[in-house]
Parts: C-alpha cells; sequence; structure tokens
C-alpha cells in the first residue's frame, strides 16, 4: 500500500499561499522602485529648471554721505574727500547669495583716486543688502590738472565706480552655482552742496 500523505493538500495550499506571499513581495518591491525613480527623476527636473537659472544679482552705488571734503579750487587743483558710500546688491532671486570680499575702486577720467572694501557676506533671497563702505579719494595721482581745473571750478567732480563681485547659490546642500556680478556706475559729485546725484549704473 501506499501510504498517504495525510498533508499533501494542506502542503499544496501551504505552497500557493507562500507563491502568493512572495508575488506580493515583488509587487510592493517594483512600486518602491518606481516611486523611488519617480522622486529622481523629479528631482533632477526640479534642479534642470532652477540651477542654471539664478538671475545675475544687482551691485550699485546708492548713494553717499560726505566727510572730510577738501578741494582746492586754483591753478593746482586738488582734492582729499571722505565719501561714506551707500553700497547695494540685490538679490532678485528666491535662494540665498553668499559672495566674497572684493574691492570697489574709485576713477576720475580713467584715473584711479581711491578704493573701498566690501566684505564676504551673504544676501538672502528676494532682499537688498545696503551698507555703507567708506573710501578716501585723493588727486594725488590725477595727472591732468587742467581738466581738473576745469571740473573743480564747474564745482562738479565725475566720478566711477567700478567692481566685480563673486558669489554662489546653494541648492541640496551640495550643488553651487557661481555667479560673477559686475559694477560699472558713473556719478556727479557736487561740491557746494556735498552731494552725489545722477548715480546710474550699467
Ligand atoms: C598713487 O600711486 C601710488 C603709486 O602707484 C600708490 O601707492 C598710491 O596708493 C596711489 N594713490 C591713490 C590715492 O590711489
Ligand atoms: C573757482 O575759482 C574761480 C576763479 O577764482 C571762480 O571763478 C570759480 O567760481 C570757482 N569755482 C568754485 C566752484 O568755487
Ligand atoms: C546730471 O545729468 C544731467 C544730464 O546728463 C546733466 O544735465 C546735469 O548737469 C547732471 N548733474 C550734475 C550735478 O552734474
Amino acid at each position: 500500500m501506499i501510504p498517504t500523505n495525510p498533508y499533501g493538500h494542506v502542503n499544496e495550499d501551504l505552497s500557493a499561499v507562500a507563491n502568493e506571499a512572495r508575488r506580493k513581495r515583488r509587487r510592493r518591491y517594483l512600486t518602491s522602485i518606481v516611486i523611488i525613480a519617480g522622486f529622481a527623476v523629479g528631482i533632477i527636473i526640479l534642479l534642470a529648471v532652477t540651477a542654471g537659472n539664478f538671475r545675475t544679482p544687482r551691485f550699485r552705488v546708492r548713494s553717499a554721505t560726505f566727510g572730510t571734503l577738501n578741494v582746492v579750487n586754483s591753478t593746482t587743483p586738488s582734492f582729499d574727500i571722505v565719501m561714506n558710500t551707500e553700497v547695494g546688491i540685490r538679490n532678485r532671486n528666491f535662494r540665498r547669495f553668499r559672495y566674497r570680499r572684493t574691492t570697489v575702486d574709485f576713477y576720475y577720467r580713467e584715473q584711479k583716486i581711491g578704493e573701498g572694501i566690501v566684505w564676504n557676506d551673504r544676501v538672502k533671497g528676494r532682499d537688498t543688502r545696503k551698507f555703507v563702505v567708506p573710501v578716501v579719494l585723493s588727486s594725488e595721482n590725477v595727472t591732468s590738472s587742467s581738466e581738473l581745473q576745469n571740473d573743480v571750478n564747474r564745482g562738479v567732480l565725475a566720478l566711477r565706480s567700478r567692481s566685480r563681485l563673486t558669489g554662489r547659490f546653494k541648492i541640496l546642500i551640495v550643488i553651487r552655482r557661481y555667479k560673477h556680478v559686475n559694477m560699472d556706475c558713473s556719478m556727479d559729485l557736487v561740491i557746494a552742496t556735498r552731494e552725489l546725484t545722477n548715480i546710474s549704473c550699467r
């Protein structure tokens, strides 16, 4: 007599249950792969859309007040001026812009007459950081005294400020996007009224 296995029936059931469980597990596994892949694609698209898309911040001279303002109006003209220059960095992006220290150079007719320091710091998203940069402007190295004589006579000095700021935006902790920001402003210093007017930046 062939011994019958009283549990044969049960075994079949058990293996069917095991198969079903395995199938379920596989389905769950595939589902999580699809979800993770979906997330990855989403993040990549988000990065592609935002990463290269930062607007260059604006960097400019906004106004100034004056300390010492010695201007000699004679045939040997000269000036020695302490200008407290208000500078602004405007960040139109939603992310913080962190910049490095730089200098702002001031010119009178292509001759450098002074410089100020912008210390490393940051601008919040959608914000403008304003601060005062003290600068000493000196005619010490100005060679064209006839032009200077004309301007001093008229009472208006045409100045120019130039600078280059380097900073970065951070995305997802590890990705950094660098931006170089140039300043090139022209302005008129009215000696009698101690005013900085006609500030115009490119
Ligand atoms: C004038 O030139 C000298 C020599 O190049 C330099 O050391 C000095 O700092 C300059 N002065 C100003 C006000 O730029
Ligand atoms: C500079 O001196 C000249 C001659 O003395 C005079 O005519 C002119 O008004 C003076 N300019 C200023 C801004 O004081
Ligand atoms: C400001 O610019 C205008 C136009 O260029 C000019 O007429 C005016 O004299 C300037 N002001 C000063 C103070 O130089």
